[in-house]
């Protein structure tokens, strides 16, 4: 039986990886891959934004990546500053508006006030919203989300019977962001590395070959394309899917589940 296609996808996340890959095969330092990967980063918000995609969450740096050593953290730290600086009118611009994710606390001042200050000029974009993960963690956010819960049961303002998956990602850094639909990690590898755990959960995932400084608007092109020539079950059967409105389907599975 023919399937049509899936409409876009509302929310893509992209595990950017391959630039020291990337970097090492050319002869390069490490944060050359990074700064060349910075330019994939404008290739994926422009074209995310002109297919129409509505959430776009990047995963910029991870909880893990303050291991590396300090001058690539450094760079890092600086190429979200430029980012920061260089793209805002554009972003703006463009109605696009940047949220973070992750422990923030933890960048450094510059870095924290440069991304604080794209976070508030482009506030008001309404046609999309980019979300860096840094500093991110999916297992960090769940604790700490819980964390907060905890304090609430204690000082009495929440009944711990009252405790529920609504509340709990209530309280996550991610609770502004819808599900995630489509998960595409460049680089080769097949892992989500503590990458949205919870928002996940029914994503499609893709996993390129592509190093992240190769990542051309065509291969986000390509990536949708493949997405909404595939079937999501959700655990239900074909035909339960296709008598379906594709967009109706997470009601669908709510209302099987009872
Ligand atoms: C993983 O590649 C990538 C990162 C740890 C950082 C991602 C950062 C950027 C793409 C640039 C800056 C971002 C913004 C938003 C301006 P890796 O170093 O682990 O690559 P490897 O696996 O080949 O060593």
């Amino acid at each position: 039986m023919k399937t049509s296609p899936l409409p876009l996808p509302r929310h893509v996340a992209i595990i950017m990886d391959g630039n020291g890959r990337w970097a090492k095969a050319r002869n390069l330092p490490r944060i050359d891959g990074h700064a060349e990967g910075a330019k994939s980063v404008r290739h994926a918000v422009e074209t995310a934004s002109r297919i129409g995609i509505e959430y776009l969450t990047l995963y910029a740096f991870s909880a893990n990546n303050w291991a590396r050593p300090s001058a690539e953290v450094e760079g890092l730290m600086s190429l979200m500053v430029d980012f920061a600086r260089t793209e805002c009118a554009e972003l703006r611009q463009n109605g696009i508006r940047v949220k973070v994710i992750g422990q923030t606390e933890r960048l450094p001042q510059y870095t924290k006030d440069a991304v604080n200050e794209l976070v508030s000029a482009t506030v008001a974009g309404e046609h999309m919203t980019l979300t860096l993960a840094l500093s991110y963690g999916a297992r960090q956010d769940v604790l700490d989300a819980l964390g907060i819960l905890a304090a609430r049961v204690k000082d009495g303002s929440l009944d711990p019977s009252a405790i529920d998956e609504t509340q709990l990602r209530a309280a996550m850094t991610t609770h502004f962001l819808p599900d995630v639909d489509l998960l595409i990690r460049t680089g080769g590898e097949s892992r989500i590395s503590d990458f949205l755990l919870l928002e996940a959960a029914y994503a499609e995932l893709l996993f390129l070959p592509t190093m992240w400084p190769e990542f051309k608007p065509e291969t986000l092109y390509a990536a949708i394309d493949h997405y909404r020539g595939i079937e999501r079950r959700y655990g239900l059967t074909s035909e339960q899917i296709q008598s379906a409105d594709s967009r109706t389907v997470p009601s669908l599975v709510r209302a099987a589940l009872g």
